[in-house]
């Protein structure tokens, strides 16, 4: 597309004093004619100008070609590996056979799609001899899609295994497990840092947690952390858990959470993320371990 560039008044200004003279009405027709053409290009291909700018949802940048990865990676998940292996897979892997990635519960589902690697899960997939007739080439395209995108939305869109540099830790909180999902509450964020930035005052963090005491190993399950924030619009990147002062490598559930939270949000209203991090925890004390959040970034803006 030509660039269209409309003159500013300094420069009509400066145009003048330096001795040359546009013909005015000519000049004027064709900058009003360009003016048409910007708005109608505009019309056309963005649906985005002018003074009330609306940003294009989620369905209509689909519909342009581009993926929109979702606030996490197990959100991420579930708009791509997941709908391919409910599909393909669930006779088998959302049933009784683990690793059980194509429960109808994505984030069941995301939960035991990590203890694979996605390398093994295409050479699976692509298997023709693997799982009846479910594997075979002609999920290469599907699986090659659903790689890609998920990949693209990774911290760093790199590989597994990365290292990101944490700048804030909560205290430890115990967790005071029990078999129904309770709420826990660090309610003085800023008092309550082991390192980072203490300008956070009025924040507050809560998070759900239980404990399947059934499982053996017994399973831990924290979901929906929520900020509420004070003063300032506080931005939260890659959240990661510690318990008892280790972190869990499991509990990847919000690592790619990156999302800015305004000014004078309430709990209620500041969900960091829907999903919930669920993993085994031989030797669970559940009323006297500890949970510890990390964070990329926990830093008011
Ligand atoms: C008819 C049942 C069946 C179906 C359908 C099936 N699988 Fe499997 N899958 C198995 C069994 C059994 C195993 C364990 C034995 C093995 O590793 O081959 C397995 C293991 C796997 C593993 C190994 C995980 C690991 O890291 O050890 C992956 C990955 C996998 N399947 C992917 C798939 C994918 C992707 C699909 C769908 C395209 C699929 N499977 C469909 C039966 C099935």
């Amino acid at each position: 597309m030509s660039e269209i560039r409309l003159e500013t008044s300094n420069e009509k200004d400066s145009r003048s004093a330096s001795g040359q003279k546009p013909t005015r009405s000519s000049r004027g027709f064709a900058q009003r004619l360009l003016i048409g053409l910007a708005s109608a290009t505009c019309i056309i291909f963005y649906q985005n100008c002018g003074t009330d700018f609306v940003p294009l949802d989620e369905s209509a940048l689909s519909g342009l070609g581009k993926f929109v990865c979702g606030s996490t990676l197990e959100e991420t998940f579930a708009k791509t590996y997941h709908p391919f292996v409910v599909q393909n897979c669930a006779g088998c892997h959302g049933g009784a056979q683990a690793p059980r990635f194509a429960l109808s519960d994505s984030s069941l589902a995301y939960n035991d799609f990590l203890l694979t690697t996605q390398s093994t899960f295409r050479t699976y997939a692509l298997n023709p001899s693997h799982g009846g007739a479910a594997g075979g080439p002609k999920n290469e395209e599907a699986v090659t899609l659903a790689e890609s995108n998920y990949n693209s939305c990774k911290p760093t869109g790199g590989d597994d295994g990365e290292s990101h540099v944490i700048t804030a830790r909560t205290q430890p909180l115990a967790l005071n497990a029990t078999a129904a999902l309770q709420v826990r509450l660090l309610n003085n964020l800023g008092g309550q840092l082991q390192l980072g930035n203490t300008n956070l005052s009025g924040a507050q963090l809560d998070f759900q947690v239980r404990i399947d005491t059934t499982a053996s190993p017994p399973a831990y399950v924290i979901a929906r952390p929520r900020l509420q924030t004070g003063a300032a619009a506080i931005r939260v990147k890659g959240m990661y858990i510690m318990i008892n002062g280790v972190r869990i490598q499991t509990a990847n559930a919000f690592m790619s959470l990156d999302r800015t939270i305004n000014a004078n949000t309430t709990l209620a209203n500041g969900t960091l993320a829907t999903g919930s991090a669920i993993f085994e925890y031989p030797g669970a004390q559940p009323t006297t371990d500890t949970v510890q959040f990390e964070f990329e970034l926990l830093a008011p803006q």
